[in-house]
């Protein structure tokens, strides 16, 4: 390498950082034949290229220059199988992806507060909402103000809160009510990012949040991550139909392996008196879970106090009375007993 060319790319400045192209290590590498020089650099945001290129060109004037991007290494456009799956998140130990086949029945109040419970035993967890069309964990989890943050490397930066690390397409639209208008095919590429390009660090479990129904995001999570554990929401009225047992019926299908069901507004606790009511009648969960000979993890009541501090973002696991608390945590001892988890000893 010329140390005279060298010197001259240590005075060309990283545009809006302050610092020189050399200082950020993204010269590659300088060919010098003469007064004919290529420089490559190697830069993650590729707007910037012209503006870098310019400098360089006009500081080694008496030179025959030309400044070249780095080709990338293109994305895996290969996308797995179910039977056979990518592994798209090598940095968790154990992926749990919590999904029902209806909307509305829990689903991001479960996962939201099995991640909790599970940081609160001390494991390293990600929460990932896979809901593209409807992000709701920002709200849930208190981030939903933030925004999205870009690390080194072109790495983005997950919220934390609550002793677990973030992750929601909520976090990159201006307001909680920007609608994504977006194509399938488009949300897929987004949750792959979500996978790919956010620090996540080394995790125990990264929780899945997914979507409603059993479609295109499913379908992705099962062919792009080898899934430790499925775990299945529903409501007492969803067990008398049949949009749970067609997402039991996926999951084994696709090969994915069952943790459980959970069933959520199991009975109703009256605010004033503390007295249960079984609405719906009780014990079908359990025998649902029977049924197809999977666990039957626990029940969740149907509890005022469960909404409004969702809503206010105090996910209840974190800030409830003991009984709100004791819901989830059971849950999360009984997952843990009943699936073979990849874990070192909580710390
Ligand atoms: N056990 C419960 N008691 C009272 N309210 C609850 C309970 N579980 C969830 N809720 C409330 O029900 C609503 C729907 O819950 P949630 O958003 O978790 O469902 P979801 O299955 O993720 O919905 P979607 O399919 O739209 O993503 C929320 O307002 C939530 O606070
Ligand atoms: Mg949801």
């Amino acid at each position: 390498m010329s140390r005279e060319i060298w010197r001259v790319l240590e005075q060309v400045p990283y545009p809006k950082i302050g610092k020189s192209i050399t200082e950020l290590g993204i010269v590659e590498g300088i060919q010098q034949e003469g007064k004919r020089v290529t420089i490559t650099l190697n830069m993650a945001n590729r707007e910037l290229f012209p503006i870098v290129e310019a400098t360089i060109v006009d500081l080694l004037k008496g030179y025959d220059v030309e400044v070249k991007l780095k080709e990338r290494r293109k994305k895996s456009i290969h996308y797995g199988s179910t039977a056979n799956p990518n592994n798209r998140a090598p940095y968790a130990k154990n992926i749990i992806a919590v999904t029902s086949g209806k909307g509305g029945v829990g689903k991001s109040t479960v996962s939201t507060n099995l991640a909790i419970a599970l940081a609160q035993k001390g494991y390293r967890v990600g929460l990932l909402d896979a809901d593209l069309y409807g992000p709701d964990l920002p709200r849930m989890v208190g981030v939903a103000h933030e925004q999205l943050r870009w690390g080194e490397g072109d790495k983005i930066i997950p919220s934390e809160n609550f002793g677990i690390k973030i992750m929601s397409v909520g976090l990159t639209t201006p307001t909680p009510d920007t609608p994504l208008v977006w194509r399938s095919s488009v949300a897929v590429s987004a949750l792959i990012q979500f996978l790919e390009d956010v620090e996540w660090g080394e995790l125990d479990f990264l929780v899945i949040d997914m979507p409603p129904g059993t479609g295109d995001i499913q379908l992705t999570v099962a062919q792009e991550l080898p899934i430790t554990a499925g775990v299945l929401v529903t409501t007492p009225q969803m067990v008398a139909v049949d949009d749970v047992s067609r997402a039991i019926v996926m999951f084994k299908e696709i090969g994915v392996p069952i943790g459980g069901l959970i069933e959520n507004m199991s009975y109703f606790i009256a605010p004033d008196t503390g007295r249960r009511y079984n609405i719906f009648g009780e014990g079908g969960g359990r025998a649902l879970a029977e049924r197809y000979s999977i666990p039957f993890l626990g029940e969740i009541p149907l509890d005022m106090e469960i909404r409004s501090l969702s809503d206010q973002g105090r996910p209840p696991v974190a800030l409830g009375d003991g009984r709100q608390k004791g819901y989830y945590r059971a849950i999360v001892d009984r997952l843990l007993q009943t699936v073979p988890f990849t874990l070192d000893p909580p710390s």
